[in-house]
Order: structure tokens, then sequence, then C-alpha cells
């Protein structure tokens, strides 16, 4: 796929699809609840499809109706052996929090996953998991195919998060729901709180406290999940792709409708504001336990950026293309502590720093920070490899936008994982991406 300069501005209003991390923990919520909970503007991306199909694997039923989607719940510890091996595709989340639900279910199942996904470190969840009682046979180097033995009587555990991820937090409350007693969580650092907020919209008895600069989290085992809707936002990481493409085209205004707005989730947005980005918020409002908004932003000339490494949770799925926004900006960009890139759907630190160096952007990595050195107009001409990653995949696409000659991706099939339609929403907004 090739993307070269529009010949016009980027202009529209846009929705985006739903929120990624929402819709997995929607479904597998759901499945756990009894009764039936509608989750109305689900996203229906390759890795949400994989949690729906390894539910349904597990006894829940699960349909469409209209453009909403109906889970007909087990109730916790209700799930039923899979007779089938688990393909969670490309997706971390998947895996990582599915790990926690088949924890404390007392039977057999063997889960796998795409070539990206087989090299993702699963050690991080198998450790805390198998504290709980369960057990847990992986290849070398804690990879999947993975075979996990569910706990007869899972134990409630106490943990402190080695590192600040929101897969980790979310496996082990998923565990916690079928142990008795009191399960608690320390994060060293604020991670996405989807979790949280759902178990309590589904009833659950969570308390949250400040604790350093982190948090814990403490859950009573065993509630009983009631079946509640869910209305799913905007995904505020598929909306950094438009977003970022309007800032950096001149003359673009773009306004991204119902967008989710979980402070936990906006420090693209403070970032982008930091570089003097004309981006705006109308319409906030709170909407099953999460905010939501409409964003507006105009084209603007961009200024460089110093990123704290304490930001990283609030925007980990950004960098990418925030990495493509430090390329324009004037003056050089540090994009700092970025260690947890290293073990995303690629190697993404290093990945960022080799598509903007196709675009001829000078690029250098020190340890685990990124230094962009921005530029008015980069040459471009470069073939980027997306290693089955689609946020390289869109920011590239993105960077071919404003580059002087286009950008070529050898893939674009991995896009769908979390954005289905992107390149046709892209289109329809002014942008010159083209399928050769
Ligand atoms: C996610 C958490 C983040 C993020 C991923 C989705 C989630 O991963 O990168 O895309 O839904 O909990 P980590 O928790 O591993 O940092």
């Amino acid at each position: 796929m090739l993307a070269s300069r529009p010949v016009a501005p980027l202009t529209g209003g846009i929705t985006v699809p739903g929120d990624k991390s929402i819709s997995h923990r929607a479904l597998m919520f759901a499945g756990l609840a009894v009764g039936e909970t509608r989750i109305t503007g689900l996203l229906e991306g390759e890795d949400v499809l994989r949690t729906a199909a390894a539910m349904r694997a597990l006894g829940v039923e699960i349909r469409r109706d209209g453009a909403d989607w109906l889970v007909a719940g087990r109730g916790i510890g209700g799930l039923t052996p899979p007779e089938d091996v688990l393909d969670m595709g490309n997706s971390g989340t998947a895996a990582r929090l599915l790990c926690g639900i088949l924890a404390s279910h007392d039977f057999c199942a063997v889960m796998t996953g795409d070539a990206s996904l087989r090299k993702r470190p699963m050690r991080r969840v198998i450790e805390p998991l198998r504290a709980c009682g369960a057990d847990f046979t992986a290849r070398p180097g804690g990879l999947l195919p993975l075979t996990i033995v569910g706990a007869r009587d899972a134990l409630p555990i106490t943990y402190t998060l080695p590192v600040a991820s929101a897969q980790v937090k979310s496996a082990i409350l998923l565990a916690g729901l079928n142990a008795r007693g009191l399960t608690e969580v320390e994060e060293p650092a604020p991670t996405r709180d989807h979790s949280e907020n759902m178990l309590r919209h589904f009833g659950a008895a969570l308390t949250v406290s400040q604790h350093g600069g982190g948090r814990i989290i403490r859950l009573t085992g065993q509630p009983e999940l009631r079946a509640a809707n869910v209305v799913v936002p905007g995904d505020p990481s598929s909306a950094a792709f438009p977003l970022v493409a309007a800032l950096l085209v001149p003359g673009s205004q773009l306004s991204i409708n119902g967008v989710g707005l979980n402070p936990l989730r906006t420090g693209l947005f403070e970032t982008l504001r930091e570089m003097g980005a004309d981006l705006t918020v109308r319409n906030f409002r709170t909407q099953g336990g999460e905010s939501v908004g409409d964003v507006m932003v105009d084209a603007t000339e961009l200024t460089a950026v110093d990123v704290p490494p304490e930001r990283a949770p609030s925007m980990i799925d950004e960098y990418p293309v925030l990495a493509v926004a430090c390329a324009l900006a004037r003056g050089t960009s540090r994009l700092r502590g970025l260690s947890e890139l290293r073990v995303k759907e690629s190697d993404r630190l290093a990945a960022t720093g080799a598509l903007l160096r196709a675009g001829g952007v000078r690029v250098e990595i020190e340890g685990d920070d990124l230094i962009i050195h921005g530029m008015t107009r980069p040459p471009g001409g470069g073939l980027v490899e997306t290693h089955m990653d689609h946020r390289l995949a869109m920011s590239a696409l993105v960077l071919g936008q404003v580059t002087a000659a286009p950008m070529r991706i050898d893939d674009s099939s991995f896009i769908d994982t979390s954005f289905p339609g992107f390149v046709p929403l892209m289109r329809r907004l002014g942008a010159a991406i083209e399928s050769p």
C-alpha cells in the first residue's frame, strides 16, 4: 500500500470504531455475569472477534442483534472446557486477560496466537496466576502456546506489579473474581482502569486507593456480576491516526465524535497540546462509567516535545504516531522511558525508529529513549516493514501524507485488528492512500 501527499486538506466529521480495551472487557465481563448484556458500539476488529470466539468456545452464547451484540452470561465460575485450542490471533490483551479467567476455572485449556503473539512475554501473567493455584506449561521463555489448568479453589492473591501493565492487573482481577476472599493488586503507576470501571458497572465490590505514585485495587471475590448494558466509546488510540494526520496536513480541520476520554488514556492529547496543537474537546460527558467527548482539531505547526517516562502508561499505544508528529515538529523531541514498547505487537521502539528512517527522518535510540529530529518536509520514498503490527502500518500511512515522496508499507492486513475501515475513512477525509 502506498501513501502520498493529498491534493487538498483533510476535512470532515468522523467517528472511529469502538475502544479495543473496553470491547474485550465487555465480552469477558458480560460472559461472567448473570443475565443478558447488550453491547453497543463493540469494536468488530480481528482482536476483539478472537475474544468473542474464545468466550463462545468456553460456553458463552454471543450473537449479533443488528449493530449490537448480545451476551448471555454464565455467571462467575460457570465457563465450560473448550473442545479445541483457543487461538487469540494477534491480541495480547485477549490472551493475557483470558489467562486470568482460565486460572480460576477448574479445567484444562490450550492457548496459542499468531507469529507476533507467540513472541510476546506471558510470564508476566503466568507468575502471579500460578500463585492463585493455576498450573501453566509454556514454551521456553514463557511463550505461547500455553497449557492452563485452572485451580479448583483459586486463592485470592496480593500482588505488586513489577511493570505498569493494565493487562496484568486485569488478568489478576479476573482470576480474583472466582477466588474466595480479597484480591489485592498494587500498580507502580496508574494504568487504564477500564476493568475497574466495568467491574463496578456489573456490580462487583471494588475499592481503589492511591499509594505512592500508584494505586492499590482491592476486589472481593465471588460477587454476583449482574448483566448491565455497555456502550463502547470510540477508541482514542484509533482516533490518534486521523487526528495526527489532520494536525500535519496544512489547512485541515477535523472533528472526531464520541471519543473515549478516560484520563488514563489521554496522554497523547496532553502531549500534542504541549507541542502547540489546536485541539479542543466539546460535549464532554460520562457514559457507562467512562468519559467521552468530541475532539476537534485544526492543522497546526508543532514544536518539539520532551515526554517524561511517567506519561507512558497513558499513551503507551500512541508512540508510533506521536513519533510521526515529532518528525514534522520544529526542533528535537525526546520520548523517554519506552522499554514496554519493545514487547508490543512488534519491538515498537526499534520499528518506530526504522519507520521514520524510511521516511528520511533522523532518529536515535538511546537506552529506552527515542530521539527525533524534526524537519519541515521529510523526503519519504521508503518502504516500511510493519512486522504484523497494525499501529506501525497506520503510522506509516499517516507519515506518507506529509513526505515529499510517497511512503510504502509491506503489509496492510493487520490494520483490521484494531481499526477496520481505516483506509476508506482516511480516503473520505481526503487522504491519498492507494493499493497498487
Ligand atoms: C491494554 C493495555 C496495554 C496496551 C494494550 C491494551 C489493555 O498493554 O498496550 O494495547 O487493554 O489492558 P499493557 O498493559 O501490557 O501495557
